[in-house]
């Protein structure tokens, strides 16, 4: 097989970058290790910055993203019991729409398919190869035989776990990495939302965040052990965690109702460097992993194959490789920007084992000046809804 770009891992990385390109007139073809039942299914990120919600319109994806997305004009600090809007449109003149992920998945894959894109789900052992000269390309098996997708470049858009970046020598790469000593147990919930924001607590017992995906889907999460086993957690230990809370002392309540889905996701702060070696480009969260508190692993990933479509565009276009050469640079300008962002609204609000009395004192001073200063408000804020430029 043959074809301008092999992109590797059907996430919101590598189907958005597949649209992008074809708009551009680009040709690609996406490998998927996993069925599409199963990608389109797997809940994960909820909130689209405006940048994010804006190209999904703009590149012709939006339709159901604009009737069925939930758009926001504020979040909610809650600690001591107590309440604080942050009112994100007010401070940043932005928006952001909570619309889930898998959505925004299902949406890329019936355009793909819909244009006579090729998507091949349930590839095998994916390698990509001799990406340092110009002729990559990336072997797999699908169908049960051994197959070769010839390529101009290989994007690696197959996520944390995927095998793209160890295709980059460990000679000519660096890596930073943190672990949270906390991990975010998930759950959706068959319950109308408690509240018609994003509620970010910060109590004595831990961190929990109310969201939701729909008027009857709420989307909450607890801060928990790291590697907790599932088991530890029966609906009615849940419920009972996230009333404790999330509780306050103004008489709101928690709806509860049947959890439909749980699982429990580590947190981590990863990058590597460069994004680029060769013909090979990592995108996404292959390339990079920002703890979750900030809500912004996919709008990450989106930023990034934003410019790399971008970038392969001039380059075909009129082979200009300065957007190219330039694009591993630009993209981790935002991304430590987000890391930041990220590190910092997780340390704020979650509570770490070793904590003693001062951090806890440091931590509540924090909370009172985001909730206090419109200057401190602004900052959360306008890292919230996503920095236009970086
Ligand atoms: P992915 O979505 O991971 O897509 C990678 C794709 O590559 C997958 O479909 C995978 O099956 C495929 N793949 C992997 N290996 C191979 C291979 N060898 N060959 C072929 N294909 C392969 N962010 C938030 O902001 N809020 C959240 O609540 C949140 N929850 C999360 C929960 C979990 C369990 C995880 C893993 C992530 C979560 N994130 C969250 C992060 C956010 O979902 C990611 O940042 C986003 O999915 C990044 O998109 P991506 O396309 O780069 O990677
Ligand atoms: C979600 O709705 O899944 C969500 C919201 C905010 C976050 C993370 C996840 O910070």
């Amino acid at each position: 097989m043959r074809t301008q770009v092999g992109i590797v891992g059907a996430g919101p990385a590598g189907l958005l970058l597949s649209h992008l390109l074809w708009l551009e007139g680009i040709e690609s073809v996406v490998l998927e290790a996993r069925g599409r039942e199963y990608i389109e299914q797997r809940v994960r990120a909820g909130v689209l910055e405006q940048g994010t919600a804006e190209l999904l319109e703009r590149a012709g994806v939006g339709e159901r993203m604009r009737r069925q997305g939930m758009v926001h004009h504020g979040i909610e600090l809650r600690f001591g019991r107590r309440r604080h809007r942050v009112p994100l449109t007010d401070l940043t003149g932005k928006s952001l729409t909570i619309y889930g992920q898998q959505e925004v998945v299902k949406d890329l894959i019936r355009a793909r398919l819909d244009a006579g894109g090729q998507i091949l789900f349930e590839v095998d052992d994916v390698r990509p190869e001799a990406v340092e000269g110009d002729r990559p390309l990336v072997r797999f098996r699908y169908g049960g035989g051994e197959q070769e997708l010839h390529c101009d470049v290989v994007a690696g858009c197959d996520g944390f776990h995927g095998v793209c970046r160890d295709a980059v020598p460990a000679a000519a790469r660096s890596v930073y990495q943190h672990d949270y000593p906390y991990a975010w147990l998930g759950v959706l919930a068959q319950v109308a939302p408690s509240s018609d924001e994003i509620v970010y607590a910060s109590s004595e017992r831990g961190f929990a965040l109310h969201s939701m995906r729909s008027p009857q889907l709420t989307r909450l999460y607890l801060q928990v052990e790291p590697d907790e086993p599932l088991e530890r957690w029966p609906d009615e230990r849940i419920w009972e965690e996230l009333q404790a809370r999330l509780g306050t002392d103004d008489g709101w309540t928690l709806g509860e109702g049947p959890i439909l889905e749980k699982g429990v996701t580590a947190m981590r702060s990863f990058v590597v460097e460069p994004m680029r070696f060769g013909r090979l480009l990592l995108a996404g969260d292959a390339a990079h992993i920002v703890p979750p508190t900030g809500a912004k692993g996919m709008n990450l990933a989106v930023a990034d194959v934003r410019l790399l479509a971008e970038a392969l565009a001039a380059w075909y276009k009129t082979g200009d490789t300065g957007p190219l050469d330039a694009w591993s640079a630009t993209c981790l300008r935002r991304v430590w920007r987000v890391q930041d962002f990220s590190t910092w609204m997780t340390t704020m609000l979650h509570r770490a084992p070793g904590d003693d009395d001062f951090q806890r004192k440091l931590q509540r001073a924090r909370l009172e000046y985001v909730a206090g200063s419109e200057a401190a408000a602004r900052s959360l804020a306008e890292n919230y809804v996503g920095l236009e430029r970086v």
